[in-house]
């Protein structure tokens, strides 16, 4: 004899109602929800952008980022220390010199602002304890010349107007080797230069900086969104960064920028922005056997808050769903001017 029909099958689920699958089960109290969430923001993936100013008396604001500052180099080193004492995994250094020329030259001097801020954090974080359950945050400096440059940008100038690939590499593998001179446990190449992590990687290596970390910049775009940080670093950019920097519609350029990065030697690699960039940052994520970071820039950020300052969006909720839609596309690593606030919120 057969056995009995079963009342419901998946074909054909059978109760009272009609509905079997009933997902609102797993979201219907803060206990279930917290249990089965899939991506969990921990202050410990998230690094704090930092700016620093030389010759600065007073932390200056930036109007265009709400609750972000120019910092002097006293208040870097205690916002450092609260970075520590926050849990948070890293801090990115950007440096802001007095003086400004086509070479960039104090971006590899040793008394540079960047380099001094570096010393400075180093310093600051050396106040925790440095154990495994509180470990130091990880010091990161921008490897990048257009801080530093009178024309703001990321290279050499020629004389016909173009940025010369190969004349700034070796800008970058100084600034890297000085910035490991300083003690910055990772240096992060932003200019989009071809072959920079190779040539950065090679100058850390010759100079006894094995241990030197490299976060790639891997797929940059030219983006709309960095107009704030613009601001933050008083940059005197015409014109823009298209002949380096991505085109915002390519997405497989952006996995062989990642490659390539990879195959010389990254040890981390980032894209940014983020939000605007999440198939991107999946697409890396899938192929990459390395740590990927994202970083939610400087107009993201100011998007929000301007929204929250009008009372149109709630400030906490998007900056929290912002950054978790970052880790849920795959980032590992988050740079948020939300760090701080978010680790507090986190508790
Ligand atoms: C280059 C650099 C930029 C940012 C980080 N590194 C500016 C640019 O490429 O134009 C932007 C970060 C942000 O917008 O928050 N040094």
């Amino acid at each position: 004899t057969r056995p009995p029909r079963p009342t419901s099958t998946k074909e054909s689920p059978v109760s009272t109602s009609g509905i079997v699958y009933r997902p609102r089960r797993l979201r219907a109290t803060p206990g279930m929800r917290r249990l089965v969430s899939e991506t969990r923001l921990h202050p410990a993936d998230l690094i704090l952008p930092l700016f620093v100013k030389e010759g600065l008396l007073e932390p200056q604001p930036i109007p265009s980022m709400p609750g972000q500052v120019q910092h002097t180099e006293e208040s870097l080193g205690k916002a450092v220390a609260q970075a520590a004492e926050a849990g948070l995994g890293g801090v990115m250094l950007f440096g802001i010199p007095e003086r400004r020329d086509a070479t960039g030259s104090q971006g590899d001097a040793e008394n540079g602002i960047l380099q001094r801020a570096i010393r400075i954090a180093r310093h600051a974080v050396a106040g925790v304890d440095g154990t495994d359950d509180r470990p130091e945050p990880v010091i990161m400096a921008d490897t990048c010349l257009d801080e530093f440059t009178d024309h703001g940008h990321c290279g050499i100038v020629t004389s016909d107007g173009r940025v010369d690939n190969d004349a700034t590499l070796d800008r970058y593998a100084r600034m890297a080797v000085a910035q490991a001179r300083a003690g910055v446990d990772v240096v992060s190449p932003s200019g989009m230069m071809d072959g920079q992590v190779a040539m950065i990687r090679e100058a850390l290596d010759e100079a006894g900086f094995e241990d030197t970390a490299i976060l790639a910049y891997s797929a940059k775009y030219a983006s709309a969104f960095f107009g704030p940080f613009r601001d933050a670093v008083d940059s005197q950019l015409e014109g823009d960064r298209r002949a380096y920097q991505m085109d915002p519609g390519n997405a497989r350029e952006g996995l062989r920028e990642a490659d390539l990065d990879l195959a010389e030697g990254a040890d981390i690699v980032l894209v940014k922005p983020a939000g605007s960039y999440l198939d991107v940052l999946r697409a890396v994520a899938d192929r990459s056997d390395v740590p990927v970071a994202a970083y939610q820039v400087s107009g993201e950020y100011s998007m929000i808050e301007a929204a929250a300052a009008n009372g149109w969006i709630d400030r906490r909720a998007a900056a929290l769903e912002s950054v978790t839609s970052i880790k849920r596309a795959g980032a590992d690593l988050v740079l948020t001017y939300f760090a701080l606030d978010i680790a507090g919120w986190l508790g």
